[in-house]
């Protein structure tokens, strides 16, 4: 087995991934508006040598009949969430290697400014940026907020291949290579036969302009993506490198990887040109009892109310307005199907009762799986778990901040490591080489390449 993908799950906001952890004594996430909590979180992942600190987002928030969720408000879930852009930069500025990935949704902004912001903090990262695609989860609120209709599922991901396609011809279609001439003697900046226009024109976006920022050190961010609906895994075959994917059921899991690699088999690409990344709590300490122990404390701080608001937000369905003793009745949302199809009936099982899902969800959060005991145990689930979906890696969400990665970083990557199932140092300039050992650009079958000036 290759050495783990790992990477580190964060928003900014009072964090917990199951409950509402923040509460607990020894948790700093209720500061993240400070600039020092990012920048010593960022330093402490790249001291252990992992991969990238993800960060989720997004305009929307938990609300029901155009009403917010009181526990929403008052346990602090879904609400509040600070704008994860502005962070990269001083995080950029006290570290050299580890990667930066980033959220936004094709739903809010044009594709120009979304594109120039990512290419602006491709230089000032040196190319350790990567661009999470999200069509925006809690959609409903998102749309109202910019005052606009929400937009149907599937055509969400229709247009969003479109902003990814502006996206990538200004990216890659503006600037040659060697446009940058930067003779002070002369006093010339740039070659202007190597800096164009690109046109483009869809259904839903087009543009006529030019990205005002020079090529970038990958030009392109990584592209990833966080979507596991069948049009989101077009989507991803389509276009991503690599792929969040919600945990829990192995099989479930193993089915949706194998659906996302032959996607992109489907778009000529090679299956293993996608990063299979699987959304995990590792809750661990020295011993067994002592790991559950902290899992019980875990619980504890996750309430139904608190689990219910962040459902509601995800997929517009209030759990506790449902007869807790009956499956779901509605099978399709035009919010986040992902956490639907998660909880129907499939390949002979029965669906699971709506008390079921709402113990399920609040036990497990909205990333399913939860990997609890010693190291050594742990790392066997972590290691069991790849074995049976084929996905790379890990993205480590957060229970306590800093506790739990401390944990991770203390306990289990060191076993990972004697396994061979951790790498031991950075290797590649950039993102994109760091996490395939090719780049710094788009690989040649990424559709992108086509917008290459
Ligand atoms: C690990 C992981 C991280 C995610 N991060 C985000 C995020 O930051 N913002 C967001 O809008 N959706 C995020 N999503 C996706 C949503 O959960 C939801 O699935 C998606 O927005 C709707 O697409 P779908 O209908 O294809 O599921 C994430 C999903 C996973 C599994």
């Amino acid at each position: 087995m290759k050495p783990f993908t790992l990477g580190i799950f964060q928003y900014i906001g009072p964090n917990g991934t199951v409950g509402s952890a923040w509460q607990h004594p020894s948790d700093t996430s209720a500061d993240f508006l400070k600039i020092s909590h990012w920048t010593e979180l960022a330093q402490k992942f790249e001291a252990a040598k992992l991969d990238f600190l993800f960060l989720a987002d997004s305009y929307g928030f938990p609300a029901l009949n155009g009403e917010l969720i009181d526990a929403s408000v008052r346990e602090g879930r879904g609400i509040p969430h600070g704008d994860p852009m502005t962070i990269i930069s001083a995080m950029a500025a006290v570290t050299t290697e580890i990667g930066f990935i980033l959220t936004t949704s094709t739903t809010v902004e044009a594709p120009a400014a979304n594109a120039r912001r990512f290419a602006t903090l491709d230089h000032f990262t040196d190319g350790r940026i990567g661009w999470n695609i999200v069509t925006g989860s809690s959609g409903a609120t998102a749309a109202a907020l910019m005052g606009k209709e929400l937009i149907s599922h599937d055509l969400r991901y229709d247009m969003a291949d479109e902003y990814v396609d502006v996206s990538l011809a200004l990216w890659e279609g503006s600037w040659r290579d060697d446009a940058l001439v930067l003779d002070k003697a002369a006093g010339v900046y740039a070659d202007p036969e190597k800096v164009r226009l690109v046109h483009y024109e869809g259904d839903y976006f087009r543009t006529d302009g030019m990205l005002n920022v020079p090529p970038s050190p990958q030009r392109t961010p990584l592209l990833v993506q966080a979507g596991a609906s069948g049009r989101g895994r077009r989507f991803a075959g389509r276009n991503a490198e690599a792929v969040f994917l919600a945990g829990g059921d192995p099989a479930v899991v193993a089915k949706n990887v194998a659906g996302i690699r032959q996607a992109a088999v489907d778009e000529g690409r090679e299956p293993d040109s996608i990063k299979l990344l699987v959304g995990a709590l590792f809750i661990t300490a020295p011993t067994r009892d002592e790991a559950k122990a902290k899992y019980d404390e875990m619980l504890a701080m996750s309430t139904n109310e608190g689990a219910a608001a962040i459902y509601a937000g995800n997929t517009g369905i209030d759990l506790l307005a449902l007869d807790p003793d009956r499956p779901l009745e509605q099978t399709n949302t035009e919010m986040g199907q992902s956490n639907l199809e998660r909880y129907l009936a499939k390949d002979g099982t029965p669906a699971p009762l709506v008390r079921d899902i709402l113990e399920n969800f609040r036990t497990t959060g909205i990333n399913g799986s939860v990997f609890v005991g010693s190291p050594d145990e742990v790392a066997d689930q972590a290691e069991a778990f790849i074995a049976a979906t084929g996905g790379d890696g890990f993205l480590i969400q957060p229970h306590l901040t800093p506790g739990t990665y401390d944990d991770f970083i203390d306990l289990i990557l060191p076993v990972l490591r004697d396994r061979g199932l951790a790498k031991a140092d950075y290797s590649g300039d950039t993102l994109r080489q760091r996490m395939f050992g090719a780049g710094p650009q788009l690989p040649d079958n990424h559709h992108g390449r086509r917008f290459r000036f």
